[in-house]
């Protein structure tokens, strides 16, 4: 069988900082965490402890057949007060990138994945008037130090999700639930990226690939009438399709990251604007529905609507039974190769998650890990057998290695 994927394809998983560092006490996820009354169901405490970690993390994910790792950097650590950048935090996160680039993983490093500093949120936030100035210039600050260890730069993850659950949902920070606050921080989010492209190109040199990460579920009206038609057509536009047409002009950035889950069905009856799976539907630990043509689908509107190069920069499963991230993982890459077999540009696939880590409201208890850590027991990683599956298909550029039996370990 030929190969499925190209020579130079990028195989990694990703992580961000709040979900794996530990000990990030200076931001607002932190206070959300520790808050009374928030939607946070535990603290994310020690993390993962990958801020000690870090070396022998990249060294076992090389050895896992990955050649890239996305992660992110903590906004709050290197500008702890306003202005104020830390020279040991640029430092620490200058032995990081180094470490993954010797270990022979690429880095792929986000600047802004959830977290804000303290001081920012107490300021407004992504409300706050001078909030994408600010960005930029955290940008621009970074990137002069570290340009060099940033081929691939992710100005923003997910600005659909910080917009929908922050401002509309109410179940991450700042914990609102006002419709046109939700309008309008996407929008700021969009700006905050192209200030962000800007920022990366003047203080890079021409070094570092920049894109945004986006998160693009499929939604479907729950019923085929009219009141479920127009909330789908509303939430489509302002959860998918604002943010690709918004890539347009000199700052648009050099590539697009695409991040999918899942199918959600949309249903005005609901409270929560999103109706539980059919019947029959497998569902992960989150509660989430598993349907890999999503995957293939969303790869095909984000290359109609944008005209950039893709990689998949998150996609994975929470669940206690690893036999179904094998599954999961075979489904969704089927879907990616039929999409290059199409002729979609996808150059990339980062999985969620390289660890069990830190899921925001959720807390330690989904575990969407390749690998999996004791943290009672010294945070030993214990790498899953979807790990060695993961790393066939990274190895061959083949999917028929990873469902015969006798190829798992
Ligand atoms: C995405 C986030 C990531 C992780 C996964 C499960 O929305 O970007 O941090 O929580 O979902």
């Amino acid at each position: 069988m030929p190969r499925q994927f190209p020579d130079g394809f990028l195989w990694g998983a990703a992580t961000s900082a709040h979900q794996v560092e530990g000990g990030n006490t200076n931001n607002d996820w932190w206070d959300f965490e520790q808050a009374p009354g928030t939607s946070a169901g535990e603290s994310s405490g020690d993390g993962i402890d990958h801020v000690h970690r870090y070396a022998d993390d990249f060294a076992l994910l090389a050895a896992l057949g990955h050649n890239t790792h996305r992660l992110s950097l903590e906004w709050s650590r290197i500008e702890p007060a306003p202005g104020a950048y830390s020279a040991a935090a640029i430092g620490h996160y200058r032995r990081v990138l180094t470490a993954a680039r010797d270990a022979g993983l690429t880095p792929f490093v986000t600047l802004h994945h959830f977290t804000l500093p303290r001081w920012l949120a107490a300021a407004g936030g992504w409300l706050a008037p001078d909030a994408v100035d600010r960005f930029a210039r955290y940008c621009r600050h970074v990137t002069a130090a570290l340009g060099d260890l940033m081929p691939f730069v992710c100005t923003i993850n997910e600005p659909q999700m910080i917009a929908l659950h922050g401002y509309l949902e109410g179940y991450h920070p700042p914990g609102r639930t006002d419709p046109v606050l939700w309008q309008r921080v996407g929008r700021v989010l969009l700006h905050a990226h192209h200030a962000a492209v800007r920022a990366v190109r003047d203080a890079g040199g021409g070094r570092c690939g920049t894109g945004l990460a986006v998160q693009l579920p499929l939604l479907a009206p729950a019923r085929d009438d009219d009141a479920c038609r127009t909330l789908h057509r509303l939430l489509q536009a302002e959860i998918v399709d604002l943010y690709l047409d918004g890539l347009h002009g000199p700052d648009r950035g050099d590539w697009l990251g695409v991040q999918y889950y899942r199918k959600q069905w949309v249903d005005p009856a609901v409270p929560g604007r999103f109706a539980d799976p059919p019947a029959g539907v497998q569902r992960t630990q989150m509660g989430w529905a598993v349907y890999p043509d999503g995957l293939r689908q969303m790869l095909h509107h984000a290359a109609a609507r944008t005209g950039l190069p893709l990689y998949v920069t998150e996609n994975g499963i929470a669940t206690g039974e690893d036999t179904e991230r094998v599954d999961y993982l075979h489904s969704h890459l089927t879907a990616v190769a039929q999409a290059l077999a199409e002729g979609v540009d996808v150059r990339g696939y980062l999985h969620w998650s390289a660890f069990d880590n830190f899921e925001w409201a959720e807390g330690y208890r989904p575990t969407f890990g390749l690998i999996a850590v004791d943290r009672d027991r010294g945070f030993t990683r214990i790498p899953k057998p979807s790990a060695h599956t993961f790393a066939r298909i990274a190895a061959t550029g083949r999917l028929d290695v990873a469902i015969d039996p006798r190829a798992q370990p």
